[in-house]
């Protein structure tokens, strides 16, 4: 493999536990590959020279673990960190699984539920300041509604917004370096769940207590099955200053939940998302969210698949910019800002306004310009395809 291409732990590559703990199963069929344990899995990625992982509470123990228990397994996977150079870099809490979630974690209309939820997040909260996890992020799996009467979505919101200030005090009370990370999805497994995209899980963390502590880990595949642009779900959240992580895998649009490995359903979307990365240098994980295909038998193909795919995408970035007739294309789109109208637009003054009242603009000529768009896209297709 060619050096370039090969991934190192630098390029902090991570995946969820859960993702190489996947066992196959689909809601037409069973397991299809034999367990692997949360530490398994953990030294399998180290070895694999993967930078960190993902975890839930219940990927490393189980939810009736005993406190003896649970303490063997947290200092067992504290061993194999070290043995295998891994790093845990988010961590989050399974509030899907159990049927005491059944109708909602945050949002459940029972008090004891609501509170029950937020009593483990504290409990793995702890875990993940001690394994070294400073992104804890929130899925809201079963956050939603079918019977939407049975329901109200502003109460909804309000029960949503008081559990995550609740638990950015309690980071904040017991000094852990940590942001929160909100996930969004449409659906699947509710009807519908709440804060369904980047856009609603921004506009909500405006409203929160310490919006500072909170961002946003969009899931690729998760904007697809909303019909939406991941590059544009990505850039949002990364001009916001709240993409705190990424969630990478792939999806063909308005589907059930594929979770397939990242591009493999449409390169040309994925090399968009890479080169957003690469060009306004994120400088956070990029994590890993989906599943090995259910016909195979091991992970591990599955977990160098992911990582070999960013690479080339990244090598084809580089390829990308530095393509003189894509460039001197891309360079005609601008155009020389000979009114200086850029520095008008850019603030309201009581000047800038009174100049843009008078200007005399021609609609019919400016609407004359052509753009290059055919020609860019197929010179984007040939760089992709290889062609010269
Ligand atoms: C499982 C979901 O499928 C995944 O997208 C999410 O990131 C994790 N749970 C985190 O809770
Ligand atoms: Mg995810």
């Amino acid at each position: 493999m060619a050096k370039k291409l090969q991934w190192k732990r630098s390029d902090k590559f991570a995946f969820g536990l859960w993702t190489v703990m996947n066992r196959g199963r689909d809601p037409f069929g069973p397991e299809t590959r034999p367990p692997l344990s949360g530490i398994e899995a953990i030294r399998g990625l180290g070895e694999r020279d993967v930078y960190g992982f993902e975890y839930h509470d219940n990927d490393l123990w189980p939810m009736d673990a005993t406190p003896a228990k649970k303490r063997s397994i947290i200092n067992e996977a504290k061993r194999a960190m070290k043995a295998a150079g891994i790093l845990c870099t988010a961590a989050t809490t399974n509030l899907f699984s159990h049927p005491v979630f059944k109708d909602g974690a945050f949002t459940s209309h029972d008090p004891r539920v609501r509170a029950y939820a937020v009593q483990k997040v504290m409990a793995n909260i702890d875990v993940a300041a001690e394994l070294g996890a400073e992104v804890y992020i929130y899925w809201g799996g079963r956050e939603g509604a079918e019977v939407d009467i049975g329901k109200d979505p502003i109460e909804a919101m309000k029960r949503f917004r008081d559990a995550i200030n609740f638990l950015c005090e309690y980071v904040m009370a017991n000094g852990y370096k940590m942001v929160f990370s909100l996930e969004p999805k449409p659906n699947e497994p509710r009807s519908n769940i709440y804060l369904a995209t980047a856009g609603h899980a921004l506009a909500f963390i405006a409203t929160l207590d310490h919006p500072e502590m909170v961002g946003v880990n969009p899931e690729y595949a998760h904007v697809k099955m909303a019909g939406l642009s991941p590059l544009h779900e990505y850039a949002q959240a990364l001009e916001a200053g709240k993409l705190v992580d990424i969630h990478l895998n792939a999806q063909e649009p308005l589907r059930f939940d594929q979770d397939m490995s990242f591009a493999a359903d449409n390169p040309k979307e994925a090399l968009l998302v890479v080169k957003l990365l690469t060009d306004y240098g994120y400088a956070g994980t990029k994590a890993f969210d989906c599943h090995p295909y259910r016909t195979e038998a091991a992970p591990w193909d599955f977990v160098e698949r992911n990582m070999r795919a960013y690479k080339l995408l990244e090598a084809k970035v580089e390829e990308v910019n530095a393509d003189t007739r894509l460039c001197a294309m891309l360079e005609e789109l601008t155009v020389a800002d000979e009114g200086g109208w850029n520095q008008v637009l850019a603030a309201y003054t009581p000047k800038n306004a009174d100049k843009l009242k008078v200007a005399k603009f021609n609609p019919e000529k400016l609407a004359q310009r052509t753009l290059l768009y055919e020609q860019i896209d197929l010179r984007l297709t040939e760089l992709l395809l290889g062609a010269r």
